[in-house]
């Protein structure tokens, strides 16, 4: 874009959007007045938007691991299309390119977890496990178990089921939705907000317990299973003390409940190993997985379950009365295949633990000697830049004060995206960015670090 006509059908296409497009967690108010920006283009860790190219420190929403505009991923589209456009999967009906996901899925995931049910977004993989879930205890004879034990600043997506699974209270108030019955939130496993008095082994420990008491409270005879993500990435990249998670799934089979781990943002990589379990080293029984299947090139997501409550679903339910139109699609299954295919080929996942993983660490935990920033934690390729009022007593900054975002917009004026979660900077970026492009993002958060603790100083 950029002659005169370009700028009158941008401002078209920005008016048309302003007036009919309802956007996902946005300020609606703030919208109506404001103009949307269009990004157009997206080439390996770069969008472009409006002529402006912007180092994409998030990978569109933790996603785009394998990088924007692989030719690769849109031929096999093509041809999947040209080929079977769709298909559906009820009935026992199959198509190559879904047969060919679930096992390549199954191959990949931890030994015990082989069967998959594909869907099309996080939100919708972690609640066909909450119903799996239902439907596995009552095949068993326990159909009392039905609370879902979460915890605090999670995030598992944002259809009504799973929002009151969230640690986020306004998703649910908005909406006069409560946490009924049959979700109990334990405490997260946030050591620099929470463990203040114990070193982070202790305290991964004790935040373990709380699961624990969550399940004794409810009764263990209640509780269907206990649902989080290996490192809390929406609500602030919060990665656990390594004592955390072979704690509580002990706890989870000392007590007779289900483990699911959201995988939608640590599966296919994200961590350094294929998924969060081995890097944390814990088994769940079911793992929901998106954003990296597909590396967000199409909507597909797979709840996975072990061969023990397969084999107890099929042995006592005659018919699996859930599915969607569009589980099991062809072209996205094909579009997730050729996306798996290139993480192996170019070893990205192996560059992670054994490259970019270490490199990102050293420059993020770099800026923990900036005067706004109190913690950074890193695993993989994942970061939370915790921000603080005062290093000492970790005291935060007021929300309104909007800090964070203070940060994130002068690092967009500097060419790179970064997301702010409260008074964290949260970074995932694709696993196809260059050592260069770190040392340029480090530069550019320690700037506009620098320009935001200016304008605090001057208050
Ligand atoms: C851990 C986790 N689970 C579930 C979801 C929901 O996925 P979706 O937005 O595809 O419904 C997200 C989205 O960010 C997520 O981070």
């Amino acid at each position: 874009m950029g002659g005169e006509s370009d700028n009158a059908i941008l401002e078209q296409l920005q008016d048309l959007d302003r007036r009919h497009h309802l956007h996902p967690f946005t300020d609606a108010q703030a919208l109506t007045q404001a103009t949307p920006f269009l990004i157009d283009h997206g080439q390996g860790a770069y969008v472009t938007g409006q002529g402006v190219r912007l180092l994409d420190a998030m990978a569109g929403l933790g996603c785009v691991n394998v990088g924007y505009g692989r030719a690769e991923i849109a031929q096999a589209a093509a041809e999947a299309i040209q080929a079977l456009s769709y298909y559906h999967s009820f009935f026992a009906v199959s198509n190559p390119y879904t047969a060919a996901l679930a096992g390549k899925i199954a191959a990949l995931a931890p030994d015990h977890l082989n069967k998959v049910f594909f869907a099309n977004s996080g939100s919708e993989a972690n609640e066909t496990l909450m119903k799996l879930a239902l439907l596995y205890w009552r095949a068993k004879g326990k159909a009392n178990k039905r609370i879902f034990i979460t915890r605090d600043y999670s995030y598992h997506g944002s259809t009504i089921a799973v929002t009151r699974l969230n640690g986020n209270q306004a998703m649910l108030d908005d909406f006069g939705l409560g946490l009924d019955d049959g979700v109990k939130r334990a405490m997260a496993p946030y050591w620099y907000r929470c463990g203040k008095d114990m070193s982070a082994d202790e305290f991964g420990l004790f935040a373990a317990k709380d699961i624990e008491t969550k399940i004794l409270e409810a009764g263990a005879d209640n509780v269907a299973a206990v649902i989080a993500e290996p490192v809390q990435g929406t609500m602030g990249g919060i990665v656990p003390p390594k004592t955390y998670w072979p704690e509580v799934e002990r706890i989870c089979r000392e007590h007779g409940v289900l483990l699911i781990a959201d995988e939608v943002v640590t599966g296919f990589g994200r961590t350094g190993n294929w998924f969060a379990q081995e890097t944390f080293g814990f088994n769940a029984d079911m793992m929901a997985l998106a954003k990296g299947l597909s590396s967000g090139y199409a909507p597909i997501s797979a709840a996975v379950i072990s061969d023990e409550i397969a084999s107890t679903i099929e042995q006592n339910t005659k018919i699996l009365q859930h599915g969607f139109t569009t589980s099991a699609h062809p072209v996205t299954s094909a579009i997730a295949l050729k996306n798996i295919d290139i993480l192996e080929q170019e070893h990205l996942v192996e560059n992670i633990r054994d490259n970019l993983g270490p490199l990102f660490g050293k420059s993020m935990v770099g800026l923990e000697d900036h005067p706004l920033v109190g913690e950074v934690r890193v695993n993989g390729l994942i970061a939370g830049v915790e921000l603080t009022r005062n290093k000492e007593t970790r005291e935060q900054f007021p929300l309104e004060a909007n800090v964070c975002n203070h940060v994130s917009q002068m690092a967009l004026l500097r060419g790179l995206i970064v997301r702010p979660a409260g008074n964290v900077l949260v970074l995932c970026p694709p696993f196809i960015i260059k050592p260069a492009e770190i040392e340029f993002m480090t530069n550019i958060l320690r700037d506009s670090l620098d320009e935001t603790y200016r304008v605090l100083s001057a208050a």
